[in-house]
């Protein structure tokens, strides 16, 4: 039985192979990758499949049972890209597709929901079995942004009060080897996301209390956060698109307490205690 995994050159498919590795001889894992020379280090088979070269694709997917399709990085292009790899997997005879979704992808505000929720559907009417994992935010989102904080004396951001279900990529990956590896998750959505809910107040308190320093979080319209982190350099649509984030974290949109994620893994998902801590330990 093998098993594929795409995107496997990107840090959450890294990860995946790795703890794949642990259960599954690697004869059965074929990594799908668009630069094959970025693989050479992953320790299994590599074929090339480049979302937006159909070509590659069914020939990648010859063989593979059990696909697991993460998500691509180029947005706007995605749900077409899904679309190919979907249809290759079809010709392939691809038997099982798991999916890394959005959280709450078929309710939230986020833009970025509308390329999930129109690959949910493509695997919806492709007829090949599916299982959606809906991920939610990664806590490295934030871990990256500690540094700068506590240089800057505040933690910026749009977000109110809204609380964020955040987990580690580690968490989501160990939760898509799961459901790869044993039984009972075909057809089933999944809305993954973190045991402990946080607001960016938590977040701000959390840094202040490891560092004993001050520093407090600093709530600002959605526009004047963009313009900020575009004199800090962001590109004026990435700037644009982290304060519209937290808008939609405001809404609650990032926000879940099924832990389905922590029943997954059998153990609780990574706290903001250990985000904090990690960033806090980093040398400046
Ligand atoms: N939950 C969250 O907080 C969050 C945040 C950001 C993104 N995401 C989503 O989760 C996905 C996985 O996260 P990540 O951290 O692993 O992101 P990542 O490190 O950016 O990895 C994205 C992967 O997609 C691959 N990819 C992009 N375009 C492709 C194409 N045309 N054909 C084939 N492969 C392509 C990349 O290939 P290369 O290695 O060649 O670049 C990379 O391996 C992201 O792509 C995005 O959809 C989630």
């Amino acid at each position: 039985m093998k098993i594929g995994i795409t995107g496997a050159t990107g840090q959450l498919g890294r990860i995946v192979v790795d703890k794949l590795k642990e259960t599954v001889a690697t004869e059965n894992i074929v990594a799908l990758v668009r630069s094959t020379q970025k693989a050479s280090d992953l320790g299994v088979e590599v074929r090339e499949a480049d979302y937006e070269k159909p070509e590659t694709l069914e020939a990648a997917l010859k063989g593979v049972d059990t696909l697991l399709l993460i998500s691509g990085s180029e947005l706007g292009k995605r749900a077409i890209q899904h679309q190919n790899v979907i249809d290759a997997a079809k010709k392939a005879g691809v038997k099982w597709i798991v999916y890394t979704s959005l959280l709450h992808a078929d309710a939230t505000s986020l833009s970025i929901g509308e390329e999930h929720v129109a690959t949910e559907s493509a695997l919806k009417k492709s007829g090949i079995t599916f299982t959606i994992l809906r991920n939610g935010w990664y806590t490295e989102n934030y871990a990256g942004t500690i540094p700068g904080a506590i240089a800057g004396g505040a933690y910026l951001g749009s977000a109110g009060d809204g609380k964020v279900s955040a987990a580690s990529r580690k968490d989501y990956a160990e939760a898509a080897v799961r459901v790869l590896t044993t039984d009972g998750h075909q057809g089933k959505v999944y809305e993954l996301a973190g045991d402990e809910a946080f607001t960016l107040t938590d977040l701000a308190a959390e840094i202040s209390k490891q560092t004993g320093k001050n520093v407090p979080y600093k709530n600002l319209p959605a526009d004047e956060y963009a313009t900020i982190l575009t004199n800090l350099g962001l590109p004026e649509g990435l700037a644009g698109a982290i304060a519209d984030i937290d808008v939609s974290i405001s809404k609650g949109d990032l926000f879940d307490d099924s832990k389905q994620l922590s029943k997954l893994i059998g153990r609780q998902t990574t706290s903001i205690h250990e985000v904090v801590n990690e960033a806090v330990k980093q040398p400046a």
